[in-house]
């Protein structure tokens, strides 16, 4: 099963190695390079120097077969590299389940940080393995890798509930993570 299975699919067992951070049987893996965060980072410049110095993979996520259909349960491993791009960490684009709809991530590896924007609160929570990050349906939420190796975490979220990246461009996160001498720092978006 190397993509999403067609519904109706069959009970099946998923080996889950959370040292290694994987999940088999594999899914599609999907590989997003600087180049694809556009409009995200706060300092435009310098996200355009990173594009044109390589276009570094900030981040990968790894699915089994569980498509992303309503009532079905799809489960993905996120990998987010350590870095920042003028001092703002690296992270996921971020986005809104258009129909709300709640999520959890499980931290795995490296230290994280789980950022959530209503549109109007934010909420931080830091993620290191074992920590379950609970989204409730209508904040949308980004990943940080706060630390100097990858941060990994799991996700598990219905189907149903779709990916609006439009609303992270529109409204932003209300805030952003920054390094500073002894780990990071939450600023104003
Ligand atoms: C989801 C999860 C999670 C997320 C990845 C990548 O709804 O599927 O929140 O798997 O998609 O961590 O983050 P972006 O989707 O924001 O690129
Ligand atoms: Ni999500």
């Amino acid at each position: 099963m190397p993509e999403f299975a067609t519904p109706p699919i069959s009970p099946f067992a998923i080996q889950f190695d959370a040292e290694a951070a994987t999940l088999t049987p594999e899914g599609p893996t999907l590989t997003r390079r600087m180049s694809a965060l556009d409009g995200l980072f706060k300092d435009h410049d310098a996200w355009q120097q990173a594009v044109a110095d390589g276009d570094p993979v900030v981040y990968s996520v790894q699915s089994t077969p569980v498509p992303e259909v309503d009532r079905e349960l799809p489960q993905s491993i996120t990998s987010i590299e350590a870095g920042t791009t003028a001092g703002e960490f690296w992270m996921t684009k971020g986005h809104q389940h258009p129909n709300h709809q709640g999520e959890i991530y499980l931290a795995l590896h490296g230290t994280g940080g789980l950022l959530m924007f209503d549109g109007t609160e934010t909420q931080w929570i830091d993620m290191v393995p074992g920590t379950i990050g609970y989204i409730p349906p209508g904040w949308a939420h980004r990943s940080v890798n706060v630390g100097a190796d990858p941060y990994k975490f799991l996700a598990v979220y219905p189907g149903g509930a779709g990916h609006d990246y439009g609303w992270v461009l529109e409204h932003g996160m209300g805030k952003r993570a920054y390094a500073v001498t002894d780990g990071f720092e939450l600023r104003e978006f």
